[in-house]
C-alpha cells in the first residue's frame, strides 16, 4: 500500500480520489486536520475498501512507527504542510514545525523502517516529497524559467520552510541511501482548494458580491497547473522517476494575477450573470511583504524523461474549476466558518485600497 500524509488537503485529496479511481492498491492517509484539512474532501470515498484514514500529526514519531509497522507501505508521499504564504507571514512558527521538524521526523521514521526491509522490498521502496517552485525565489520578466539546477533562493517563511525540507530530503538520500524523489510544482488550481488561495478566493468573493482584493499592481506572474495534472505528474515520478532526482512540474501557463481574476470574472459573467460585471468588484489592495514577482517552470526534464504532459490548458482547467465551485457552493459555505472569517479579517483589514 501507499502511505500519504496531508491527504485531506487540496492536492492530497485530489490525489487520493484519482489514485483510487485508477489503482487497485490501498492508500492510507495520515492527516492532522488543521484548518486546511477537510474531511468533506474525502466524503465520497470514506467507505472505500482501499481507503484508510488516520487522524494524527506526521511529527509524531511513535505514531509513525506504529503505522509503518502495521501497514508496511511500499511508498510514502509527503503532501502534508502549512501551505499559505500570507499565513506564513502572520505566523511562521507552524511552518517551521510542520514543514521542517515534522518532515524531519517523517524522514527519520522512514529511514528506520527502510533499514529493516528485505533487499527486494528496498528496491521498490520510494519516499516522494511534494514541494514547490517557490523555493527558487523570484524571476525578472526575461529570466529563463526555473530548472532543476536553479539555485534555491526562498523569500517567504513558507518557501524557506519548504526549501529546508527539500534539503533534508536530499541529505537523507545522499547520507543514508533513502530512495527519495522530489517534485517542485508551480501554482495549482482546481476542486477542493481552500478559499484563501487566489483562484477559489476570487470565485467565492465574486459569488458573494464582495471586493476582489488584488495585491499591489496585479502584475505578479505565476505559472498555473490544473491539480489533476499535478497528481498525474506525482504518479509518473513515483512509477518512473530516477531515485535521488528532483523534477520540476509546471503548466506552461504564465499569467498575471490581474489576468487570472479577469478570466474568472468573464467566465462568471457567462455562467452566472449578476447585475453588473464581476470585474467591477476588482479592488487593488496593499501588497504582500516580500511578494515574489514572477515564477516560471521549465518542465523539460519530466516531459522528455518521463513523458508526462499536462492534459488541461488553462482555458479547460479554469472552466472545470469554476463549474466545480458553482456546483459545490455548500462545500464553500461549510468552510466559511467563524475561524475562517477571522482569517479574512486579519489578512485583509489592514490592506487599505491602493487606488
Ligand atoms: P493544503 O494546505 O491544502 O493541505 C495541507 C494538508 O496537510 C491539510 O490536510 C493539513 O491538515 C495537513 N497537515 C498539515 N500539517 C500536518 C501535520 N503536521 N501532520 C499531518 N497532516 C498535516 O496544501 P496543498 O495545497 O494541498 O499542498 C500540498 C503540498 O503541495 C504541500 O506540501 C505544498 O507545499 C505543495 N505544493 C502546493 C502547491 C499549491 O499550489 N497548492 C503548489 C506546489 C506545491
Ligand atoms: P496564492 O494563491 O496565495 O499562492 P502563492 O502566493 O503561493 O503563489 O497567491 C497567488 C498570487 O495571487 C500571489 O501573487 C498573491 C496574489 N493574491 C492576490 O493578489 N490577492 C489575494 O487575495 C490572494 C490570496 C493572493
Amino acid at each position: 500500500m501507499i502511505f500519504v500524509t496531508g491527504g485531506a488537503g487540496f492536492i492530497g485529496s485530489n490525489f487520493i480520489h484519482l489514485w483510487l479511481k485508477e489503482h487497485e492498491e490501498p492508500v492510507i492517509n495520515l492527516d492532522k486536520l488543521t484548518y486546511a484539512g477537510n474531511p468533506d474532501n474525502l466524503l465520497a470515498i470514506n467507505q472505500h475498501p482501499n481507503y484508510h484514514f488516520v487522524h494524527g500529526d506526521m511529527g509524531d514519531r511513535q505514531l509513525l512507527a506504529q503505522l509503518f509497522a502495521k501497514f508496511k507501505p511500499r511508498a510514502i508521499i509527503n503532501f502534508a504542510a502549512e501551505s499559505h504564504v500570507d499565513r506564513s507571514i502572520h505566523g511562521p512558527a507552524d511552518f517551521i514545525q510542520t514543514n521542517v521538524v515534522a518532515t524531519f521526523n517523517l524522514l527519520e521514521e522512514s529511514r528506520h523502517f527502510f533499514a529493516y526491509l528485505s533487499d527486494k522490498e528496498k528496491e521498490g521502496f520510494r519516499f516522494l516529497h511534494v514541494s514547490t517552485d517557490e523555493v527558487f525565489g523570484t524571476l525578472e520578466p526575461h529570466d529563463p524559467a526555473f530548472s532543476e539546477t536553479t539555485p534555491y533562493a526562498p523569500n517567504s517563511p513558507y518557501s524557506a520552510s519548504k526549501a529546508a525540507s527539500d534539503h533534508l530530503v536530499r541529505a537523507w538520500h545522499h547520507t543514508y541511501g533513502l530512495p527519495i524523489l522530489t517534485t517542485n510544482c508551480s501554482n495549482n488550481y482546481g476542486p477542493y482548494q481552500f478559499p484563501e488561495k487566489l483562484i477559489p478566493l476570487m470565485i467565492a468573493h465574486a459569488l458573494q458580491g464582495k471586493p476582489l482584493p488584488i495585491y499591489g499592481d496585479g502584475k505578479n506572474i505565476r505559472d498555473w497547473l490544473y491539480v489533476e495534472d499535478h497528481c498525474r505528474a506525482i504518479m509518473t515520478v513515483l512509477e518512473k522517476g530516477r531515485i535521488g532526482e528532483t523534477y520540476n512540474v509546471g503548466g506552461l501557463n504564465e499569467k498575471t494575477n490581474l489576468d487570472i481574476v479577469e478570466i474568472i470574472c468573464h467566465q462568471l459573467d457567462k455562467l452566472k450573470p449578476a447585475a453588473s460585471p464581476y470585474s467591477s468588484l476588482i479592488t487593488f489592495v496593499k501588497d504582500r511583504p516580500g511578494h515574489d514577482r514572477r515564477y516560471a517552470i521549465n518542465a523539460n526534464k519530466i516531459m522528455h524523461e518521463l513523458h508526462w504532459h499536462p492534459r488541461e490548458s488553462f482555458e479547460t482547467g479554469i472552466e472545470k474549476t469554476i463549474n466545480w465551485y458553482l456546483e459545490h457552493e455548500e462545500w464553500v459555505a461549510n468552510i466559511l466558518s467563524g475561524q475562517y472569517r477571522h482569517w479574512l479579517e486579519k489578512n485583509y483589514q489592514d490592506r487599505v485600497n491602493n487606488i
